[in-house]
């Protein structure tokens, strides 16, 4: 049992559970041709973040992590007319590829790709007067979630929704003697999270084309909660 055994059964259960997507297919091969990393969540990971959406019902969108725009995509078709879309990143290569992207999607109108390390656009959003959001996916570089998290904190609505991406590493989250600083942003987090009385969360284990990796979901207390 292995990578192999996880990607055959992803694409079993995504053959049949995902429908045939052009344009998708398209985003990705343009995002390989400009040399991006294929680190994009996987399409079922992006059902995923899409059906959560979903079930938020929500209007506003925050990614931290564009890459070429792929997760943002699968975000930014959950909403309904009207709603926003709201991404960050950092590397200037990559924020174009993901703009065409979005473009290309037909979704111009409802994702805006801001660049700029989100260390710096996150108060600039806040000033801005851009919150509550319902839903965030965390997933840039891992070092910073904790600071991360607490941004998404801050911007979420009551009852919104945060999603963390690549918090178990292939297991190395539990060793105790990594000095790995993106393992170490993940315990940092998971530590956080221990003490925020604010927020319900569960980190679900993964497995597919992508390894071994998981989620953490956390849901922040609602008005009454
Ligand atoms: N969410 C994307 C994948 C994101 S990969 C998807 O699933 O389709 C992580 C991205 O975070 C990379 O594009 C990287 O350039 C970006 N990133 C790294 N450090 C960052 C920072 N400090 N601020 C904003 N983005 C950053
Ligand atoms: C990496 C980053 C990701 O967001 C991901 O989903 C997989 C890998 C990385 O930096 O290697
Ligand atoms: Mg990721």
């Amino acid at each position: 049992m292995g990578k192999r055994l996880w990607t055959e059964v992803e694409r079993y259960f995504d053959g049949l559970l995902l429908p045939a997507d052009p344009v998708m297919d398209e985003v990705l091969k343009a995002s390989s041709s400009a040399g991006l990393s294929p680190i994009n969540v996987t399409p079922s990971q992006g059902r995923l973040l899409w059906i959560l959406a979903r079930v938020q019902s929500s209007r506003r969108i925050l990614e931290i992590g564009t890459l070429g725009g792929y997760s943002a995509i699968w975000l930014a078709r959950a909403l309904p007319a009207g709603g926003r879309l709201i991404t960050l990143e950092a590397d200037p290569k990559a924020a174009k590829v993901a703009r065409a992207n979005v473009k290309l999607a037909g979704l111009a109108h409802v994702v805006e790709v801001r660049l700029g390390a989100a260390l710096d656009t996150l108060p600039k959003l806040e000033a801005g007067g851009e919150r509550p959001f319902d839903l965030t996916f965390i997933d840039a570089d891992k070092p910073n979630n904790p600071e991360y998290f607490e941004w998404a904190l801050k911007l979420s609505r009551p009852g919104g929704l945060i999603v963390v991406d690549n918090v178990v590493r292939e297991g190395e989250v539990v060793d105790r003697a990594s000095r790995d600083p993106s393992v170490l942003g993940v315990r940092r987090l998971a530590e956080l999270l221990h003490e925020e009385g604010r927020v319900s969360a569960t980190t679900i284990q993964t497995v597919g084309s992508k390894g071994y990796d998981g989620f953490t979901i956390a849901l922040v207390a609602g008005d009454g909660t």
